[in-house]
């Protein structure tokens, strides 16, 4: 069956022209939609667990914008709390946890890994059989240092630091934390192909902290195993990376991790970014807060983008994920531009 969707072609090294678009945190609270759906349906971990509502949500900008793809709502999370981990969201304080120590690192679970998440895998196979058939269904994981870093300090941190002592203090404790988080999301991601995900984003949102020893071993080599299982069983679906704050270190983790996209922040240059699109697909990477400005703001970075890497092959994203006062109407806006572009 041959269903045209650009957003692979892109990933294959194609250059598409306009871009194929769409969001990080597509679905969210900016949308009048999502806070209702939200109020609705209880904790955040009930709205991620309940597949009638989180297919609700995860359709909702594309039935406004038409996006090209489609990311599963879920979150990153839901991997330790699959694990046995307490996990919870409080409004205004996100996510919290209860600090995992070494001596619980082998008693971690995952006996019930995969019944836990089936409603996950609910939601991708409704979500395939509800899409436009041009859409691209993407799946996602958090990589395990970004998952780790929430596990050990229980809560987000500036500069990871609770994580990162961890790891200097506890090497062997910390390495088989991050191997069982790498054997789980990559089974995790292959579930959620097997329920028709076209496409897997593996966020590493906090691997800008981490000197060159660390990066390697904390970012690189999980990320690496994880796309080593999960091609073994699917060769050809398409692995996002997204190192946020990478910096030069982006080149090395193109290379040694295998993934077929690089997500890029926006303080990647955009130079840089044409560098690194040499070897492969670029997504990104505007920063979301020319989203919330608007106004020339919005237009010049969408401009330069398009200008510097609109000739080889992008996915047009933004480079983090949209924040919650961004108006609806510059969304708008930027799709139009997206879609109106010319070279
Ligand atoms: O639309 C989508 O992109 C899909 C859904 C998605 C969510 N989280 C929903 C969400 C995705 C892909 C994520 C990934 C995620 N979750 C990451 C990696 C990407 C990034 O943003 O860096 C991380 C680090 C998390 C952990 C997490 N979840 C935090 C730190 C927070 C609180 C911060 C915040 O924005 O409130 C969440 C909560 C969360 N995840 C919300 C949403 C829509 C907001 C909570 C709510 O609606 O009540």
């Amino acid at each position: 069956m041959s269903v045209k969707r650009s957003m692979l072609d892109v990933l294959k090294g194609e250059a598409v022209f306009p871009p194929p678009l769409w969001m990080m945190r597509q679905a969210g609270r900016y949308l009048p939609e999502y806070r209702q759906t939200r109020r609705k349906a209880g904790s955040f971990l009930d709205l991620c667990y309940n597949p009638d509502l989180a297919v609700e949500v995860t359709l909702q900008p594309i039935e406004r914008f038409g996006f090209d793809a489609s990311i599963l709502f879920s979150d990153i999370l839901v991997v330790p709390h699959a694990l046995g981990r307490d996990v919870r969201f409080e409004e205004g304080r996100g996510p919290l946890l209860t600090p995992i120590n070494a001596s619980e690192i082998p008693a971690l679970d995952g006996a019930a890994f995969h019944v836990n998440l089936e409603p996950v895998y609910e939601t991708v196979r409704r979500l395939r059989a509800r899409l436009p058939n041009e859409t691209t269904l993407i799946g996602f994981c958090g990589a395990p240092w970004t998952v780790a870093t929430y596990m050990i300090a229980g809560h987000g941190t500036p500069d990871q630091a609770p994580a990162r002592l961890f790891a200097y203090r506890e090497p062997a404790a910390f390495e088989a934390l991050l191997k069982t988080l790498a054997d789980h999301s990559a089974a995790y991601l292959i579930r959620q192909i097997e329920a028709g995900a076209d496409v897997v984003q593996i966020f590493d949102s906090w691997s800008g902290v981490l000197d060159e020893d660390c990066f390697e071993r904390f970012c690189v080599k999980p990320v690496a195993e994880i796309v080593r299982q999960v091609r073994k069983v699917y060769p050809h679906v398409p692995i996002i990376g997204f190192p946020k704050g990478a910096g030069t270190q982006y080149t090395t983790y193109r290379a040694r991790t295998g993934v077929t996209g690089l997500g890029l922040d926006w303080t990647v240059p955009l130079g840089t970014a044409q560098a690194l699109q040499k070897a492969g697909a670029v997504q990104g990477n505007l920063d979301p807060l020319r989203l919330v400005a608007g106004g020339a703001a919005l237009a010049d970075g969408v401009t330069a983008i398009l200008k510097a890497l609109g000739n080889g092959p992008l996915v047009f994203n933004l480079g983090h994920g949209i924040t919650p006062e961004t108006p609806v109407e510059h969304v708008e806006a930027m799709v139009k531009m997206v879609r109106s572009a010319t070279r």
